[in-house]
């Protein structure tokens, strides 16, 4: 028994090795609420994708977070972002391929805002391109759905959004309350909310955080036209309501963030680091052609 596990090791060894020459930049996934990082007919089917776009020579890496696939389901909606940020950071120190090496990255929804933050946080990691798809870098304000649960549970969840957000004992239990972003109250919003307003240094300015998003090459920000979940869509493209509207929108260029140059996203606008994309399609209704065309060509090939 012990001497096939060896084997196994040496030949893993061997691979990652071997392999390693001309490898293409290795990419890694962080999936969406309610997803988890393997399911065949959604993450799974991307990275078969990409690992034969790219002709099997690239390592593809789908974030499992906190040590099974079913605790993985559940993390999206009940593990603290800043916990499964913490795993996230020791899991590609131990990867003898991604830890002190340049990775793409991808984030799935919610996935999006947990990734950045990664890069903010975790000095380990190094990414070239950040792409992010459907994601809510300004929050939400509002959960018309939450996929894979009942219509009773996410009945119960949006009521809990609605009435309790930024009261500690949710922002603990509850992933979504943490990225809760009442455009009504954004003083409550700053002061309470335990990951968005903290990674978007609402709080105060932590500068690690503006030179650690400065070291990409591209933060490309992709929506989806028809999204009727993420709401509103337009902080896929890092805008939201405007402070004191829940209708009104205004555009990352329009926001405090960007104005008062919170996180260094101006220098990066500047430098054409940031892209836009949008895509045909409701929420993580991801079309594989164009996503072959738009984000495997232009951002994953080396
Ligand atoms: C992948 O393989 C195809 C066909 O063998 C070849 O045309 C293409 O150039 C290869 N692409 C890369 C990135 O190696
Ligand atoms: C990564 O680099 C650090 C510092 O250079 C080194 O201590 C560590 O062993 C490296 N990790 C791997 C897996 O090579
Ligand atoms: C999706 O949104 C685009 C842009 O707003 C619109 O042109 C298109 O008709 C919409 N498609 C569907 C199926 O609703």
């Amino acid at each position: 028994m012990e001497k096939l596990k060896f084997l196994i090791i040496f030949i893993t060894l061997y691979c990652v090795v071997s392999e390693d020459n001309n490898e293409n930049t290795p990419v890694v996934f962080w999936h969406g609420m309610g997803d988890s990082c393997c399911f065949p007919f959604s993450l799974g089917k991307l990275k078969k994708l990409i690992e034969s776009e790219l002709n099997h020579t690239v390592y593809v890496k789908s974030l499992e977070i906190g040590g099974s696939l079913v605790r993985d389901y559940e993390s999206s909606y009940f593990i603290h972002p800043q916990k499964q940020i913490q795993d996230a950071c020791d899991q590609i120190k131990r990867d003898p391929i991604l830890s002190n090496r340049t990775f793409n990255a991808i984030g799935f929804s919610q996935g999006s805002q947990f990734l950045r933050a990664l890069i903010q946080k975790c000095p380990a990691v190094k990414v070239k391109n950040l792409i992010t798809v459907g994601g809510q870098h300004q929050g939400v304000y509002g959960l018309p759905n939450c996929p894979s649960l009942t219509e009773k549970s996410c009945e119960y969840l949006r009521q809990i959004l609605n009435f309790a957000a930024y009261a500690g004992w949710v922002q603990n239990f509850l992933v979504q309350a943490t990225y809760w972003h009442d455009p009504m109250n954004e003083d409550a919003y700053k002061a309470k909310s335990t990951f968005l307003a903290e990674i978007n240094n609402e709080k105060t300015v932590n500068n690690d955080y503006i030179n650690r998003l400065q070291t990409l090459e591209k933060f490309v920000m992709i929506k989806f036209a028809n999204d009727t979940i993420v709401q509103p869509v337009e902080t896929s493209w890092f805008g939201f309501y405007k402070p004191g509207s829940s209708s009104e929108l205004q555009t990352l260029e329009e926001s405090e963030i960007f104005l008062k140059d919170r996180l260094g996203l101006k220098k990066m606008k500047e430098d054409g680091k940031i892209v836009f994309l949008s895509t045909e399609g409701n929420h993580m209704q991801i079309n594989l052609k164009w996503f072959t065309e738009n984000v495997i060509n232009n951002y994953l090939r080396d």
